[in-house]
């Protein structure tokens, strides 16, 4: 569908994207990437790695949280399936939807998802992780743009890509 997009930082060896729940880096810049991207649109999260962040909901977003759940849960809406994201997206095609996350939810959109922005972590050395985002085949997907690299202290060099479908 041309109105879901997928956001996620990963690196670039392995496509590791987490271990334990956590995120495999803290990069200040890739922050405010995400926050400006998806800023005044939808993010759809999975349970867990919606209640990893810090702070929720993220202001200025509609916050959605997939989860199999009928709980609710202050200032953020739930969706219960893929089927659900999907009817959200078409009622409101004038509404980008960021999926962001985690592991199994990427695995899930990958096929509806009409862009992917990653964050490509060029690692030195293979990291230790359990979870990760899904192959970018190059028969499906094609760069539409490329950044330069940004270097933080303390972390490997990055950039932002973003692809889109053939
Ligand atoms: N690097 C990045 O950009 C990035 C981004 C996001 C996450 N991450 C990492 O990814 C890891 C978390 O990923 P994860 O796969 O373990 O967890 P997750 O995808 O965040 O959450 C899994 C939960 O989502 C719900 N869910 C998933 N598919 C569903 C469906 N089709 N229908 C209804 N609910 C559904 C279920 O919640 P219920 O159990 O409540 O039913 C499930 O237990 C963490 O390490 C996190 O830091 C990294």
């Amino acid at each position: 569908m041309n109105n879901i997009y997928a956001i996620v930082a990963m690196t670039k060896k392995t496509n590791s994207i987490g271990i334990d729940g956590h995120m495999l880096y803290h990069l200040k810049d890739d922050l405010k990437y995400f926050k400006e991207t998806t800023m005044d649109h939808a993010i759809i999260c999975g349970r867990k790695t919606y209640f990893s962040f810090p702070k929720r909901p993220l202001p200025g977003r509609k916050n959605i949280i997939l989860t199999r759940s009928f709980d609710s849960y202050e200032g953020a809406f739930t969706l219960h399936s893929k089927d659900e994201v999907l009817e959200y997206a078409k009622n409101n095609p004038d509404e980008k939807v960021f999926i962001c996350g985690g592991d199994n939810v990427y695995k899930q959109f990958m096929d509806v998802v009409s862009k992917l922005y990653i964050t490509e972590i060029d690692e030195e050395e293979p990291v230790i992780a359990d979870s990760y985002f899904p192959e970018v085949d190059p028969e499906i997907w094609e760069v539409e743009s490329a950044s330069a690299y940004v270097k933080e202290d303390g972390a490997p060099k990055y950039r932002f890509m973003v692809y889109s479908r053939k």
